[in-house]
């Protein structure tokens, strides 16, 4: 039995998820035995198709939704729900409408008791960090969707969790912006050593980002193949599309993606396949 010290911070042992819908007693496999492990400080990616079970796979480590089958533990303890260990990004903004950017950014700060002047900071500090100094007054409506997500990343970095969840953070922003938030992201889990597991469908997010992709077959997701991406850090967009191993890797991984969608069922075709087995 390893100690807690030395356990990984994430386990994810064989977790499988079926979705049933009680009314008309069909179901959808979502996920398929998926393990892999996350040691402190990892940059992890997950690349996979929509509908593969990217979001699922995330909110059952988030303890938001349990498996059908498998264990997720943190440092070696399993969980059973949420926790302020791990933060969530999701796919979607999750801010409270009512409070201002500052408050919402504050929140989780309120929560673990930090002291107002000491909380207010730190806010300000991520507020920056994710450029949205000037806005700390304004409340989500009046944001656009790209500055909701800035506002969620800061919020989430501002309560320092073990494990960061992020669910296709940087899907709704212009491209410019977006590769500025990779490269700020990058910086962030360099500096402060927070580990990282974030579910892209995009092969170029995922290379930039990772120390290892964890690449997901479609629907039921499955483990393909883990991908080690061994480019220096930091990484900037400039240097790394000029880099022969980054679009070497990238056009290898678009290939192999292509290939599975190819011989399995279409990721867009609905309705859902009907199955009952996990
Ligand atoms: N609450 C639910 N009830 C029933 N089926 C669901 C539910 N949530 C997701 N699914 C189904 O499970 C499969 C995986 O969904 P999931 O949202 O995890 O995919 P994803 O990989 O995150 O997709 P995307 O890249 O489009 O966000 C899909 O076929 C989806 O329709
Ligand atoms: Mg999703």
């Amino acid at each position: 039995m390893p100690t807690v010290e030395s356990s990984p911070t994430l386990t994810v042992d064989q977790i499988s998820k079926v979705y049933v819908d009680l009314r008309s007693g069909r179901s959808v496999a979502a996920l398929r035995k998926v393990s892999f492990e996350l040691r402190e400080g990892d940059f992890v990616c997950i690349l996979g198709p929509s509908g593969c079970g990217k979001s699922t796979l995330l909110k059952i480590i988030a303890g938001l939704i349990k498996p059908s089958a498998g264990s997720v533990c943190i440092h070696g303890r399993q969980i059973h729900g949420p926790g302020a260990d791990r933060g969530m990004i999701f796919q979607e903004y999750a801010l409270y409408p009512w409070k201002t950017v500052q408050d919402n950014v504050e929140f989780g700060l309120i929560i673990k008791g930090e002291p107002r002047a000491k909380r207010a900071a730190r806010a300000r500090e991520f507020i920056e960090l994710v450029g949205l100094r000037g806005f700390e007054d304004r409340y989500p409506r009046e944001l656009s969707g790209g500055m909701k997500q800035r506002v969620a990343v800061a919020r989430a970095l501002a309560n320092d969790p073990q494990l960061l969840l992020l669910d296709e953070p940087f899907a709704a922003v212009d491209a410019l912006t977006r590769q500025r938030l990779q490269e700020e992201i990058g910086r962030i889990s360099e500096r402060t050593k927070m580990t990282m597991l974030f579910v892209t469908h995009s092969v170029d997010e995922a290379a930039f980002l990772a120390d290892r992709i964890i690449v997901l077959t479609p629907r039921p997701g499955e483990i393909q193949e883990i991908v080690d991406v061994d480019l220096k850090r930091p990484r900037t967009w400039k240097a790394v599309s000029e880099n022969q191993q980054f679009t070497q890797l990238t056009a290898r991984m678009m290939n192999a993606l292509h290939e599975t969608a190819s011989g399995r069922e279409s990721p867009v075709r609905e309705p859902e396949v009907v199955t009952r087995e996990p």
